[in-house]
């Protein structure tokens, strides 16, 4: 195998893990369709099983198409190994479910995807485990948050869907000088690894849903982990293995190794994008406020200026008038797919408090900083003049 790691990003996602000369020279990996595969003999077998002998067993422990993007997605994240889930949750929850026992805590960011909340919220803490949140963006409210219990401190940067950006690196440090147990874990799924690194910033897992930019087309659910070889080998042998069952499909892994090969591109036009419609949204009378941190005025311009390559794609804003005037204005969108999900070619406009965070009841909502007027829109691939007319013409 060609060693990949000194090569660019663009390039090892084109790449990373995989010899076309080890499958008789097939340009892109096959897609190997097998729920089982077959041993030579009872003794290979039972090897295998206690990990004596290395080859695969089972597509739910491993698959060799699977394996391929693991070890992409690894490169790409900076990580020692990487695990490919069935989703996003299923990513989440399988790295929760072994890295957590009842009577340890989490710490989470007040600022939560939806059903990564609910995750926490009305399934951990049935079992035992200790949910508290704090504003990550308040080093001091994190560290005094911090206990013996503390084994998992979570959050997003950006954060779904208010954008507000936390200091990985700071908050990393914050968290280290309080915790020699607690993993501090990133949802990086605004960003992917073409924008931000987490592990590089002092991070100890990344979690993503691969079912957006790393996808890139709106036609899979899928998700990643990655972190060191040891977390790694628990969540797979545990948490993916017994607890969740959330595979990925070959298949699967498939399309995001298609869609990662233009992912440096995507990002670059996706951010390039979202920059002109959020300047363009921040000068239109009907919008009250633009939450992208590429605005040279917002709160966190300096901060996405140390911690990511780009600004990215997504950004959220409220109308003057709120929640009944964003729901005309989303009503008379054109071009503009209203719909949940992000990080597809097609530009896509969704209300949180309705849809995506409506696991929140409206007390929580107001609590953990999401308000019902947001409308959130992920910008996508198409031509910006034309993203731009349909905003303009459904805020007329
Ligand atoms: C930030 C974030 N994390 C996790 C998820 C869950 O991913 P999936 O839908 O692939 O399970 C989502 C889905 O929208 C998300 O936006």
């Amino acid at each position: 195998m060609v060693d990949h790691s000194e090569l660019d990003f663009a390039t090892r996602a084109i790449h990373a893990g995989y010899d076309a000369m080890t499958e008789q020279g097939a340009l892109t990996p096959p897609i190997h369709m097998t729920s089982t595969f077959c041993f030579d003999s009872v003794e290979q077998g039972a090897a295998r099983f206690t990990g004596e002998a290395s080859g695969y067993v089972y597509s739910r422990l491993s698959n060799p198409t699977v394996a391929i993007l693991e070890q992409r997605l690894a490169s790409l994240e900076g990580a020692e190994a990487a695990v490919a889930t069935a989703s996003g949750m299923g990513a989440i929850s399988s790295a929760l479910w072994t890295l957590l026992s009842p009577g340890d805590q989490v710490l989470a960011d007040k600022t939560l995807y939806g059903c990564t909340f609910s995750l926490l919220e009305h399934g951990l803490r049935k079992f035992g485990i200790e949910v508290v949140y704090a504003d990550f963006t308040q080093l001091d409210a994190v560290a005094a948050a911090i206990t013996k219990a503390t084994r998992v401190v979570y959050f997003e940067t950006p954060a779904n869907p208010n954008m507000r950006l936390v200091d990985i690196k700071a908050l990393s440090e914050a968290v280290r000088s309080r915790s020699e147990n607690a993993r501090i874990i990133v949802d990086n799924t605004y960003c992917t690894p073409a924008l931000q690194q987490p592990l590089a910033l002092g991070a100890d897992l990344v979690v993503h849903s691969a079912t957006k930019y790393l996808g890139g087309h709106g036609d899979l659910i899928a998700g990643v982990i990655a972190g060191s070889q040891q977390d790694m080998d628990d969540i797979r042998g545990f948490g993916l293995k017994d607890m969740t069952g959330a595979v990925m499909s070959p298949m699967t892994a498939f399309l995001v190794m298609r869609g990662l090969k233009t992912l440096a591109l995507r990002m670059e036009r996706h951010s390039q994008n979202a920059l002109t419609i959020a300047r363009f949204l921040q000068a239109h009378p009907a919008v009250e406020s633009v939450y992208y941190p590429g605005l040279e005025n917002s709160p966190d311009f300096a901060l996405a200026q140390r911690q990511m390559a780009l600004p990215g794609g997504m950004l959220a804003f409220e109308l003057v008038g709120g929640y009944s005037a964003g729901a005309r204005f989303m009503n008379r969108l054109s071009m503009i797919k209203r719909a949940v999900s992000l990080g597809d070619a097609e530009t896509l406009c969704q209300h949180p408090a309705s849809m995506t965070h409506s696991t929140y009841t409206e007390q929580e909502r107001a609590s953990h900083g999401i308000t019902d007027g947001l409308v959130r829109l992920s910008v996508g691939l198409e031509g910006c003049a034309d993203i731009q007319a349909d905003l303009a013409q459904a805020l007329d």
